[in-house]
This record gives C-alpha cells, structure tokens and sequence, in this order.
C-alpha cells in the first residue's frame, strides 16, 4: 500500500542553510533531522553549523543506505567553493564540517528518543495528521528554547512562538518554511 509519508523529497543546500540560520543554532547545540532520507540536510546541518552532534533518523533502509556520504563530498565541495573556501587535494570533506559528530540511525522517528535536541528540523511535506500529532507530541518535550524548523506543515500549540516564515527553494520549486521556539 502507497504511504504517502514515505513520499521522497531533499532539501536544496543552499536555501537550507539559509533556513537554518534563522534558527540560530549555537556553538554545542545538538541538531536532529526527523526522516533524514539520504542525509543531505543532515550533512549540510553539519557542514556549515558548529553543533556538538548532528543526527539524521530515518525508516527506510533503502534511503538511509543509499550512500550520501559518497556524493557529499562534492555537494560539500561545491557549497565550499561557493563560499570561496578551497579544498586541497586529499582534504576530507568532513575535516571542513563544523560538526565532527555526524551520524544517522535507521529507526522510526517517532519512537527514538531526540528530547536532548537544541535545533530539531523535519521535512514534514508529507506527515498525515497523525503524524503531525505524534510529531507535535514529541516535540514539546524538548527543552525550553529548543529550535523548531519544519516544513510545508505549521505546529500549533501554545508552547510554540512562531519566530520565522517565509518560502524557500526545495526540490524543483519551493515550500513554506517554519522556525518555532519551544517556549
Ligand atoms: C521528504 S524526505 C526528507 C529528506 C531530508 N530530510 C531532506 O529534507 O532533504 C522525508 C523522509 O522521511 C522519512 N520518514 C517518513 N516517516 C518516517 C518516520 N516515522 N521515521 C523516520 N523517517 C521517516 C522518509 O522515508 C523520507 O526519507
């Protein structure tokens, strides 16, 4: 049967990194990305960020072993040069992240424990209801001021400040984007 959650879609790297400066990650925080697909916002998280530990969470066997980490060298190259920093011949990718701590868990999202996330993001472009419910849920034990950045789909409740809104490129258009505060 056709899950419409498991619907596939990647950020484009650019326009995230742009997103998740509005969350205004912070030397040591901890960063989450709920349904990590192949990793490529997970690795831009980690790229450009200095968090103490970036973890991408993903259900599917087929998009978490598809080899992320092969390609994003040069996705991390280009978002570099982009940045006019140059990578010498035989430097690993990796030694330019801001994050060293890079790792993804093959699990349901919505049953691993990330309540000691300080910027947690979710493509949630194609969560059903339920899954927004479980998502809220899961979301409001994270710890006050705590970062929020989702996709397509707003939380309301009143523990949440909406503090960033605005559309950014994904895949081939764009999508509304949402920063909240857990209050
Ligand atoms: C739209 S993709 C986003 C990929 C990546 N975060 C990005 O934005 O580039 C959503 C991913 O969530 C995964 N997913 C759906 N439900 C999930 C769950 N309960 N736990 C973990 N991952 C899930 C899907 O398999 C898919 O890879």
């Amino acid at each position: 049967m056709f899950n419409g959650s498991l619907t596939y879609g990647e950020v484009d790297m650019a326009a995230f990194k742009e997103l998740l400066s509005q969350a205004d990650p912070k030397e040591g925080d901890v960063f989450y990305d709920i349904g990590s697909g192949t990793g490529k916002a997970l690795m831009t998280a980690a790229a450009f960020f200095p968090f103490s530990k970036a973890v991408g969470i993903e259900i599917l066997e087929v998009c978490f072993f598809f080899p992320s980490l092969a390609y994003l060298p040069y996705a991390v190259k280009d978002l570099h040069e982009a940045a006019s920093v140059v990578i010498e011949k035989g430097q690993s990718a990796l030694e330019l992240f801001a994050c060293k701590n890079v790792s993804a868990v093959l699990h349901d999202s919505f049953k691993y424990d990330w309540t000691d996330g300080d910027v947690v993001f979710a493509a949630a472009t194609c969560f059903d209801d339920e899954m927004m419910a479980q998502y809220l849920d899961k979301v409001l034990k994270l710890k006050s001021g705590a970062r929020i950045v989702s996709l397509t789909r707003a939380l309301t409740h009143p523990e949440l400040r909406l503090a960033h809104n605005r559309r950014y490129k994904y895949a081939k258009g764009a999508i509304n984007a949402f920063v909240y505060v857990r209050l």
